[in-house]
């Protein structure tokens, strides 16, 4: 606790001396030395004057809790944050804590996941220190069915984050790819615990290719894949990112909880390049093709087949042929 609130003192002080940081928090300068020991040990770089004090000069790229939460703006989301420089997958990590009576919001990120997954049994490349791999334990009060909203928030949630953070425009195809130019960025995975008629946790996983460089993306996905750093030329703050995503998603959480899925579909829509594309829908053993209509008021995809029928699709993989 005392750690965060020194980190948070120190960005807001370009210089700040040991006595002044003592009174702050009500200890001694022995503590405060030791705690921005601690801190540098941490990747912190602290310049330390004599009679001046200190100054805050460059943190570390790592996803660190303390770096997550310092300065964080969210009020559910967040709240609990475990980081680990290298797990099989977040997800597992995720519902190991949300079977443990996990609090909601609880965040588990990585640097690097050894065995990431994806949607339809898919591997996550998810190598070291480039890209954000993060799972959340969430637990509305939902019917299973109506779980399948939940990563059409995160994929508005995104989307949001990447705009705020760099000059890119990244569109959500169904459901829940971010794509820039057509070439995916993230990818949304979503696990549920649940009876019949409740669900008694969802684990949200996303992953962003941030600072990526192409040669580390697989060559099998290579042309259907970028990252931040690659489109936007520039490279992108990891922990910066990861707190405007927390933040963009804890706002739009609350209000799916107050207001329902119903003003979360028209930002949606909006962002999307789905609507009025012509489609292939694969997925349960057959391929449907068509030109999307709409997003339904539950989420489905309102597909127009060639032969005219209107088709709702409530999962599959979805290849667009007019990005
Ligand atoms: C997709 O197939 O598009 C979904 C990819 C989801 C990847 C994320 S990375 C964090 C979390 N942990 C995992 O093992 N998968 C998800």
């Amino acid at each position: 606790m005392f750690k965060d609130e020194l980190i948070r003192a120190l960005r807001q002080e370009r210089q700040v001396s040991g006595g002044a940081l003592a009174r702050k928090f009500g200890v001694s300068r022995t503590t405060v030395w030791k705690a921005v020991n601690e801190l540098r040990k941490k990747g912190y770089e602290v310049i330390s004057s004599p009679g001046l004090g200190y100054s805050l000069v460059k943190a570390p790229e790592l996803l660190l809790p303390d770096e997550i939460s310092s300065g964080l703006k969210a009020r559910v989301l967040g709240s609990n944050i475990v980081s680990f420089e290298s797990i099989g997958s977040t997800q597992d990590e995720a519902k190991k804590l949300a079977r443990q009576g996990a609090v909601e919001g609880t965040v588990v990120i990585a640097d690097r996941q050894t065995q990431g997954r994806g949607r339809l049994d898919r591997n996550w490349v998810s190598p070291l220190g480039v890209g954000i791999y993060m799972s959340i334990v969430l637990t509305p009060d939902l019917k299973p069915p109506e779980v399948m909203q939940i990563p059409l928030v995160a994929g508005v949630a995104v989307v949001r984050a990447i705009r705020r953070m760099t000059p890119l425009k990244p569109l959500i195809k169904w459901p829940n790819d971010v794509l820039i130019q057509g070439r995916k960025v993230c990818g949304i995975l979503t696990e549920m615990s649940a009876e019949i008629d409740r669900v008694s946790y969802i684990v949200l996983g996303i992953g962003i290719n941030v600072n990526t460089p192409k040669e580390m993306l697989p060559p099998e996905i290579r042309e259907a894949s970028t990252s931040l750093m690659e489109e936007a030329g520039a490279f992108v703050s990891r922990p910066r990112l990861v707190q405007c995503l927390i933040e963009e998603l804890d706002e739009l959480y609350a209000e799916f909880k107050s207001a329902g899925f119903a003003p979360i579909r028209e930002r949606w829509k909006e962002l999307s390049c789905t609507i009025g594309a012509m489609a292939r829908v694969s997925g349960a053993g057959d391929v449907q093709e068509g030109r999307v209509l709409d997003l339904d008021t539950d989420g489905a995809l309102l597909l127009q087949t060639m032969d005219g029928a209107l088709r709702r699709v409530i999962s599959g993989d979805v290849s667009l042929r007019t990005i």
